[in-house]
């Protein structure tokens, strides 16, 4: 049987006028643009850097920026929801996307001074440069603040040496927001966060990883040998930077979300559409309760992801609290998109668990969104803690 018509089972709830001919403008083109090279980049684990150049002239890469600074000035509610529809084709594509605007744009945006968002956040903001965030490392990923990574005071500016792992666009980076330890008697109020090019000696690209998913996007070791940067180069104060990793996941975590709203509502329309043309027992499969309850479900748990992620992104934009709203749309979005696709390869049946379908790599791309920006036992605890805290 050929790959059905996909339909589209979107909402724009909450949506303004901008932002829902932003969302339909980002489908047209990912429709078009990505998704004849979602399976492709998938199996070859290439990089899709013209579409990452497209992407940048159509200014998804600095969303969130302001447009002195080269960006396309709107806000976290647009961002997500034209985010979800490259999802939707790519969760490659869409990762490459958040990780630019979200971990490498907006600490420069946020944190950094005139002099350096001039320098870094002018090119990465056009895709002219792409950035990375560099926090993990071999031996800390949940627990942060126990890197190793070591900046040493040199003249005005600063040594790093260390390794930092599972770092999204490593490969191809060219300015990277590194997090290293300034003051190790200090703990997490020790660290220092420094923007590092690429072409400094001692900066290298390590191991890269052979993933489950999301092949399309690279996830790099980048190691630091000796890394001399000028003071220029510290982004706020010598011992800001776990306060500038913290800050930055928030918003990094409505990013994640609109991706794994993005991959359920991939799944969710190719099994609604699949059922619809596979007949069993004389009717479409679509008429059968034991469908209907696998459909009904996926639709409501992409509907409410969504919702949680409309949540936070309106908070963030109204200047508002919205760590503990991120985490949970975040948290619950990347529950929902793994659940979504396992269900939708059982919507398929066997086609499902072929090639021949897309079903079976929502399902490989869902898992990372339980993982990275936090895994969900992480977005647990900030979430319960905020809740006490809100309480107490
Ligand atoms: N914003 C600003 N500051 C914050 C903050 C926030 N959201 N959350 C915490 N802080 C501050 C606290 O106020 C506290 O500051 P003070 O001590 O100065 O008062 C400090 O940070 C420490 O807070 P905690 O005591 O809560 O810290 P903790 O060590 O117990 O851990 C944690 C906090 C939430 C578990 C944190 O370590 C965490 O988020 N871990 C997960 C890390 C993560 O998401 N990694 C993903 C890697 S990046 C990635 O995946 C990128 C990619 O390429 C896709």
């Amino acid at each position: 049987m050929s790959n059905p018509k996909r339909a589209v089972l979107w909402s724009d709830a909450f949506l303004d006028e901008e932002q829902r001919s932003l969302a339909e403008s980002a489908r047209d083109f990912a429709r078009r643009e990505i998704a004849p090279a979602a399976a492709r980049i998938d199996e070859t684990h290439e990089f899709p850097r013209e579409i990452v150049r497209q992407m940048g002239q159509m200014g998804y890469l600095g969303m969130m920026v302001d447009p002195e600074w080269n960006g396309s000035g709107l806000g976290a509610m647009a961002y997500s929801a034209v985010l979800e529809e490259i999802a939707v084709e790519c969760a490659s594509t869409a990762v490459i996307m958040s990780v630019n605007n979200s971990l490498a744009c907006h600490p420069i945006q946020a944190f950094g001074n005139d002099e350096q968002k001039e320098r870094w956040l002018k090119p990465l903001a056009t895709g002219e440069k792409l950035g990375c965030y560099c926090l993990s490392e071999p031996g800390s990923g949940s627990d942060a603040a126990a890197m190793k990574t070591r900046a040493v005071r040199r003249g005005n500016g600063w040594v790093l040496n260390g390794v930092k792992n599972f770092i999204t666009s490593g490969n191809e980076a060219e300015v990277a927001v590194v997090f290293a330890i300034v003051d190790p008697s200090k703990g997490h109020r020790g660290i220092g966060a420094f923007v590092v090019e690429r072409e400094r000696p001692g900066y290298s690209v390590g191991k890269l990883e052979k993933k489950l998913g999301i092949n399309g996007s690279s996830t790099a070791q980048i190691v630091l040998e000796n890394v001399e940067v000028p003071g220029e180069n510290l982004l706020g104060g010598e011992f800001d930077g776990f306060k500038v990793a913290m800050n930055t996941l928030d918003g990094g975590r409505i990013g994640i979300a609109g991706q794994a709203v993005g991959i359920a509502r991939a799944a969710l329309e190719e099994a609604t559409a699949y059922s619809l043309v596979r007949e069993a027992f004389g009717r479409p499969i679509a008429e059968l309760g034991a469908i209907q309850v696998h459909l009904a479900d996926m639709a409501t748990k992409t509907d409410a992801a969504r919702l949680l992620m409309r949540q936070a992104a309106a908070l963030k934009d109204a200047g508002a609290p919205f760590s503990r709203q991120a985490a949970q749309a975040k948290l619950f979005a990347a529950e929902t998109c793994m659940e979504v696709a396992t269900r939708g390869i059982q919507v398929l049946g066997g086609y499902g668990y072929t090639k021949d379908y897309a079903m079976e790599r929502h399902f490989r791309d869902a898992k990372i969104t339980e993982i990275y920006e936090g895994t969900s036992e992480i977005q647990r605890i900030v979430i319960a803690r905020a809740v006490a805290k809100e309480l107490g």
